[in-house]
């Protein structure tokens, strides 16, 4: 097992391991005395791995309540929020009982922010079941839920006391779900970690003791930005690469293309249109290509540069007159990129072609 320490405005650990979910009670009281656990997980999640999470916890001593929503991204809401928060209320939860996430990033997003609003924030726990959460969504602190209109867009940082990454857990996601995640990875390598980049282009990510490595290894990655930058002022940024063109696919196909699969083709164009447009020396873009069509993530992008750009600019988290683009210089090493507005649409369009 791996322990990854976290030193962010709380420091907690990320506990990388098999087979964890049965001790979870175990580690959780070592960061929480005796108190009332409030279990928020989705009904897929709920029949796979409450039961072994509930056994352990209750041989540790504490007292249990469980709040289960419908799984996937459209209950990320303000509806479903506000449910967990009177479920939360009517269980009388107190400022020295805590939130467990047992999910995906649309649970761990939403318990978060539960824990982070709930009588003005009560400690957590993220134990991710997915692997994009698992590498990405359980450690930062970022939490919240979307609007009608847009994802994200309401929330708070708030950090969990404690991460519990159980890697049999990921068995029973999807070959999509998988790649969920897997591009998420492919980020990192290019952002920081050439070495990175090359392992999961040459290795067998889904045997167990590489997707172990792995998932450590982007945790510290994430972590050591995090620690840098919290509130993403400046080189937290950078996990953004991929993700201005990516985020637009997904709004362009109403969410029908999943998060990690709209990022690897938003990847591919930044790093395109980087080399084309002279941002960059190196064309990083042949490499991150092949990395992607290893793994058979289908690199199509069904939406023309004007569609994707309009949607991008309509992002409520832009501001001004420009736009931060994330990079690639060589693999391994990317940079902010400020430009005009009014050149994203030419920037989309040479990285869509060819
Ligand atoms: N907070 C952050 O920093 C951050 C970062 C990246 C993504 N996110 C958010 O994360 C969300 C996407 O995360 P996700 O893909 O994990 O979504 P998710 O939580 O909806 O999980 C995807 C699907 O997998 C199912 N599932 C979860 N674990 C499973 C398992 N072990 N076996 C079988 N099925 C399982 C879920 O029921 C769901 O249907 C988005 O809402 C995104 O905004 C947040
Ligand atoms: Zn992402």
């Amino acid at each position: 097992m791996k322990h990854i320490q976290i030193n962010a405005s709380r420091n907690y650990e990320v506990l990388i391991g098999r087979n964890l979910l049965k001790d979870a009670g175990k580690w959780i009281a070592n960061v929480l005395k005796p108190c009332k656990l409030c279990i928020i997980t989705d009904d897929t999640v709920a029949k796979l791995y409450a039961e072994p999470l509930h056994a352990s916890l209750k041989e540790e001593g504490f007292e249990l309540c469980q709040y289960v929503f419908a799984h996937g991204e459209l209950s990320k809401n303000v509806t479903t929020y506000s449910q967990i928060l009177e479920y939360m209320a009517s269980e009388n939860l107190t400022r020295t009982d805590a939130v467990v996430a047992l999910g995906g990033g649309v649970t761990g997003d939403m318990a978060g922010f539960a824990a982070a609003s709930y009588l003005r924030g009560i400690p957590f726990i993220q134990i991710p079941t997915t692997l994009l959460a698992a590498v990405d969504s359980s450690v930062g602190g970022k939490t919240g839920v979307n609007l009608e209109s847009g994802k994200n867009l309401v929330g708070a940082f708030w950090q969990p006391s404690l991460v519990l990454c159980d890697c049999d857990t990921f068995k029973s996601l999807s070959y999509d779900l998988m790649l969920d995640g897997i591009s998420e990875a492919i980020k990192y390598g290019a952002i920081v970690d050439s070495v990175l980049f090359d392992f999961i282009a040459q290795e067998d990510i889904f045997s167990d003791s590489v997707l172990e490595q792995i998932t450590a290894h982007c945790v510290r990655i994430k972590s050591e930005v995090v620690e840098e930058d919290e509130k993403e002022t400046g080189r937290r940024q950078l996990l953004n690469f991929g993700h201005t063109v990516g985020h637009a696919i997904e709004k362009c196909s109403h969410y029908t293309i999943s998060h990690g699969h709209a990022v690897a083709i938003g990847m591919l164009i930044a790093a395109r249109a980087a080399f084309k447009l002279g941002y960059s020396k190196e064309n990083c873009a042949p490499a991150i290509e092949e990395s992607l069509k290893k793994y058979r993530y289908p690199l199509h992008c069904p939406y023309t540069a004007k569609e994707l750009a309009a949607v991008a600019l309509n992002d409520k988290k832009r501001s001004g007159q420009e736009i931060t683009l994330v990079l690639p210089s060589v693999i391994g090493e990317c940079y902010l990129q400020k430009t005009k507005i009014s050149e994203l649409e030419h920037f989309i369009a040479q990285g869509l072609s060819e």
